[in-house]
């Protein structure tokens, strides 16, 4: 680890940076197969669809933004590129045969559920570890992406 002034304990930022890198190969993967279903999404609902899509890759951008600089702040490295995360993503590759609005919702709503389930395992993980800070910034997190779940399965209901 990087030497810093930060006072939370080493033995505690020594879980957490590999928390965080975890969750920003996730995020890397989980923005990345949301552009491919708004490049790729056809039928009637394209335009919501496609436009959704954006901005939920958008928001994700800032949140591997902040996830990468968390661990760094901690002393650690970030571990951002595509290839590490493809390496260390928790999601399943993307399917490449879908279609219609409703296929890649649905793919789309299995990963926003899954990086949402990932970060509230981390919150309750940063929280035992005392990092208050941390754990607010997943708690950010998971409520965005249980927003953009919501957004994405209106489509599906
Ligand atoms: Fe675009």
């Amino acid at each position: 680890m990087n030497p810093t002034r930060n006072n939370i304990p080493a033995s505690s930022r020594e879980q957490l940076i590999p928390l965080l890198n975890a969750l920003l190969a996730t995020a890397t993967d989980l923005k990345s197969q949301v552009k491919q279903a708004h490049w790729n999404v056809k039928g009637p609902q394209f335009l919501p669809l496609h436009e959704l899509f954006d901005g939920i890759a958008g928001r994700l951008d800032t949140q591997i933004d902040d996830l990468a600089e968390r661990a760094v702040q901690l002393g650690g490295t970030a571990l951002g590129t595509i290839r590490q995360a493809a390496a260390a993503s928790a999601l399943p590759e993307y399917p490449v045969n879908l279609k219609t609005g409703l296929d890649h919702a649905a793919a789309i709503a299995d990963r926003l559920s899954h990086y949402g389930a990932a970060l509230r395992v981390a919150i309750d993980t940063a929280t035992t570890l005392d990092d208050a800070d941390t754990a607010d910034l997943f708690t950010g997190f998971s409520r965005e992406a249980d927003k953009d779940l919501w957004f994405v399965e209106a489509h599906l209901q």
